[in-house]
């Protein structure tokens, strides 16, 4: 038979029954062990004119009893108090029906207790030939439980199917019953229940008192064991709740710890960021003094820019590429490089790509045996391996042929070079920088120069500003040209008259710094006075005015002085003929050529 945990499939609700709510009711004083009669037994009883389920326990008074087994009461009694530290609260109410079984001799014995939503019983314990129907989920009219409830007060039953015709039809069938209610802390909440399924067996008064006493007994049992799991619980909540805190506390600490550590690291990068910009200070600051100390003239906002690039990467063992016209004075910047890096106490090795053929530039690089072609007598180690730690300068680098560019760049990659023909590598670690007056992206874009190899070199590139973008270095880079040459040529020249300065200032300088170099080398050498004139600079810095430089042409003066030196000099300082030319009277061209100091 299956177990009716489940009043829909087993035990179905009775047809026609109403669910009625009923209330926990306050226990009633009637239970005794003696039959119980009253006002509200009676009021039941009579609820219907023909004979019902439900008997009055007086009807047990009329029966012979039995002598009382005060023995086997005590031993039920001690299995009881033995039940509640068992571990689940349920197990007192096991031994209660067990022992009200065993003590009555009853063919089944039960606990009914009401649900929380006090519509249905749960059956939690169960002894004899109902056993199966352990579980429960009936409802409260289901049998005669709810009566019980209703009324307070022990009754006993029999003819099911009168009022419990579901009751009736449940196997085993029930003959006799006998309910009193089970009181828990002052409250009926369920019914304990013996039953006889056949007439072999008839309850007397004596049952009425035995099943009366083990009820109280179990309650106070029960109610105790159910303390003593709220206590438990309650301990338990405690105790996950002590350890909840002390775990956060844990969490805590670790993370105080783990904030100190990062402000510590923080203060640490903050103090290596202070590190590192005192270093970068002191390159700057070593940058500058080793241009001034050589003389290098870096004035302007363009020439800053490149010196802070140059201490930037100087300390760092990056290749740099630089960038630039002719003359603008990359060579010097590469030397700065090396200079404030640490391996300024290496050698500075260098080598102009332009200026060797292929073959002898790759001789030249990577050194060769003997043997390796003709003339190569000896072994000899390439500029790679004789900067050792030091610099490599490969300039002009965009001249540099395509197989070459491929070796060079395998070199740069592998930090190793094959000495022409020979058999093994040899590894390098000479930091390679390279110029070039070449627009390299474009010819890398234009497939003139190898990609690859141009990102290889330009993982660092300076580009220097012509000459004509920054004109206000002009003077300082003249008059310092002035005091060099001077001293080179061992001339009494000093200075330049405003006139040559504004002239120089005027000029596009195609050749960048190196033709004003030149030019004042020139000047110093035709000088006639202490102070350079116009006139003796090179012609074509005076007499061409810039004509690819809008700014230049609408210096009026500086027109009108080009083309009176140029007249002069097509007619052979003849003023006449030159004043003809130019549509003006020899007395204002003589005027004129005083005042642009044109007069030799
Ligand atoms: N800012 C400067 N101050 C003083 N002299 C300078 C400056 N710039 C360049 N020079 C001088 O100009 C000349 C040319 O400079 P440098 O050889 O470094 O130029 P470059 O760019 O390498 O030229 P090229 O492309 O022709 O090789 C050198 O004599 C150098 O000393
Ligand atoms: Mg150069």
């Amino acid at each position: 038979m299956a177990r009716p945990h489940n009043r829909d499939t087993v035990i179905p609700h009775q047809p026609g029954g109403s669910s009625p709510v009923y209330p926990l009711r306050p226990a009633s004083s009637a239970v005794s062990g003696q039959p119980a009669s009253g006002p509200a037994v009676d009021a039941v009883l009579r609820a219907s004119a023909r004979p019902g389920s439900v008997i009055s326990t007086l009807e047990l008074s009329q029966r012979s009893t039995r002598p009382p087994d005060h023995e086997s009461e005590n031993r039920a009694l001690v299995a009881l108090v033995e039940a509640m530290t068992a571990a689940s609260s349920d197990r007192i109410l096991e031994t209660l029906v067990e022992t009200a079984r065993d003590l009555c001799r009853a063919h089944s014995a039960g606990l009914s207790l009401l649900e929380e939503d006090q519509k249905h019983f749960r059956w939690p314990a169960i002894a004899g030939q109902w056993a199966p129907h352990l579980g429960g989920g009936t409802p409260r009219d289901f049998g005669p439980c709810g009566t019980v409830l209703d009324c307070g007060v022990p009754l006993l039953f029999s003819h099911p199917e009168r009022d419990f015709p579901y009751l009736a039809s449940v196997t085993p069938c029930i003959d006799e019953g006998l309910l009193i209610p089970f009181d828990v802390n002052g409250q009926t909440v369920g019914t304990i229940w013996i039953v006889a399924h056949d007439r072999s067996r008839r309850f007397d008064a004596e049952d009425l008192r035995v099943l009366t006493n083990l009820a109280k007994f179990a309650a106070a049992a029960y109610q105790t064991r159910l303390s003593m799991s709220a206590l438990m619980k309650a301990n338990q909540e405690l105790r996950e709740a002590t350890s909840a805190l002390t775990n956060a506390n844990v969490l805590t600490k670790k993370l105080n710890e783990e904030k100190r550590h990062l402000q510590d690291e923080l203060l640490a990068e903050g103090a290596s960021n202070d590190k590192r910009l005192r270093e970068l200070d002191l390159l700057r600051a070593n940058v500058a003094r080793q241009a001034t100390a050589k003389h290098f003239i870096a004035g302007s906002a363009g020439m800053q820019e490149v010196l802070e690039l140059a201490a930037c990467v100087a300390p760092l063992d990056t290749t740099v590429l630089v960038c630039g016209e002719s003359g603008t004075g990359k060579e010097f910047i590469v030397r700065l490089i090396h200079d404030q890096s640490p391996r300024a106490r290496g050698p500075f090795v260098s080598i102009n790509c332009a200026a060797l053929t292929e073959t002898l530039l790759e001789s030249e690089l990577f050194g060769h045996v003997r043997g390796a072609f003709t003339g190569a007598v000896r072994d000899k180690a390439g500029l790679f391996e004789v900067a050792g730690d030091g610099t490599l300068f490969l300039d002009e680098i965009g001249e540099m042929a395509p197989t070459m560019q491929a070796k060079l760049l395998r070199a740069l990659q592998e930090h190793e070079i094959r000495r022409v023909g020979a058999e093994r590598t040899v590894k390098i670690n000479a930091r390679v920088v390279a110029a070039t007056n070449r627009d390299l992206r474009a010819a890398a874009g234009a497939g003139t120069f190898r990609e690859d190899l141009y990102f290889r070199l330009g993982a660092f590139v300076i580009t220097m500003p012509p000459l004509r973008e920054r004109r206000d270095d002009i003077p300082a880079l003249a008059y310092e040209f002035v005091r060099r040459s001077a001293a080179r040529v061992k001339r009494d020249v000093q200075t330049l008259s405003a006139e040559a300065m504004t002239v120089l200032m005027n000029y596009h300088w195609p050749g960048n710094v190196r033709e004003l170099e030149h030019a004042i080398e020139r000047a110093v050498i035709v000088a006639r006075g202490t102070s350079i004139k116009v006139r003796e600079l090179p012609p074509e810095v005076f007499q061409k005015p810039d004509d690819g430089d809008t700014e230049d042409n609408l210096d009026l003066q500086a027109q009108e002085r080009a083309m009176i030196a140029r007249a002069l000099e097509r007619f052979r300082g003849n003023r006449r003929q030159a004043a003809d030319a130019l549509k003006i009277s020899p007395v204002t061209l003589w005027r004129k050529m005083k005042e642009y100091e044109l007069v030799e």
